[in-house]
């Protein structure tokens, strides 16, 4: 049996579980922290979606640190996410990747999952690549298909789950920011150009994407509904990181890629199950890999620093 907590360690307790953020102080220290643990100063940021952390391994000159050793890091805590933080070139552009990002049904608040989103920010990224394995709601959508994502559905955010609620720090971002050009149309045109020049153009699909809180896989009348209101696939991440990120600034990328079609039919005797997606992840991860590497290698970089 351990010890009795002190009152110290109670009180302490105490005050993290009633935290609603983290302090501008927090995301400086570790952003700083790592800057003095890796001389290399990462302009673009990728995200590293369920089955998709191959996209890690493509960088050179690599620095890698394990989230648990990184200070005020969450821990991945689901199989395919394998949290580690890699740093490295890619295609001659400095990048910092996440091999496993954090989701809300893993019982992290939206400020823990996205806390690396400004963490790069304050460390000189301009472009954050955000990727995700999704289930294809749209039915012209086949499994393996990649969806450039121009636009999302934040369901969690109609609730009021939104990672910015409470206090706003004005030092990263206004109150109330657009997210009518969430997705940069620049970069939307580059992939989907790319895509054709690398000849799979048949499954370069652009798409808006629903995000919601998981960690169950949707019902067929949830399938429907989403597909009525406008989504094309669902999945259960992205979208509060690209809320975080457009409103610091960041320019955003966003792939899905479509590893099951979602069950819309009551006849069908198909269910959603997570061996499938990574399953998907691995038979078509490098076309997304291929996409990734090569837009990164053509997008135009200014550096700013906050
Ligand atoms: N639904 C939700 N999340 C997912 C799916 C899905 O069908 N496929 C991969 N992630």
């Amino acid at each position: 049996m351990s010890p009795p907590a002190s009152n110290t360690e109670k009180q302490e307790r105490n005050r993290q579980e009633k935290r609603t953020g983290y302090t501008y102080e927090e995301y400086k220290q570790t952003a700083d922290w790592l800057l003095s643990n890796t001389e290399h100063r990462p302009t673009v940021a990728i995200v590293c979606g369920s089955g998709l952390g191959g996209l890690g391994d493509l960088l050179k000159d690599q620095v890698a640190f394990h989230y648990s050793d990184i200070p005020n890091f969450p821990q991945s805590t689901v199989p395919g996410h394998a949290g580690r933080l890699i740093f490295g070139n890619l295609n001659g552009k400095p990048c910092v990747c996440m091999q496993g990002r954090f989701h809300f049904y893993e019982g992290y608040p939206l400020w823990k999952v996205t806390f690396p989103v400004r963490v790069f920010r304050l460390m000189g990224v301009e472009t954050v690549i955000v990727t995700n394995a999704a289930g294809g709601l749209n039915q012209d959508y086949k499994v393996g298909d990649i969806m450039v994502i121009k636009d999302h559905i934040n369901i969690p955010g109609f609730a009021g789950n939104n990672p910015l609620s409470g206090p706003n720090d004005e030092r990263f971002g206004p109150r109330f920011p657009p997210m009518s050009d969430a997705y940069d149309k620049e970069i939307r045109k580059l992939v989907v150009a790319i895509g054709s020049e690398l000849g799979f153009e048949e499954k370069i699909k652009e798409g808006v994407y629903c995000g919601l809180g998981g960690p169950n896989f949707e019902t067929i009348a949830e399938c429907r509904f989403l597909n009525r209101l406008g989504a094309d696939a669902v999945g259960m991440s992205t979208v509060h990181e690209v809320v975080v990120a457009r409103h610091c600034g960041l320019r955003v990328m966003g792939l899905s890629l479509i590893t099951n079609k979602a069950v819309m039919d009551y006849d069908s005797e198909a269910t959603a199950n997570h061996e499938e997606v990574l399953q998907a992840g691995k038979d078509s991860a490098k076309y997304l890999e291929k996409l990734v590497a090569t837009v990164i290698q053509r997008i135009e970089l200014n550096n700013n620093v906050i």
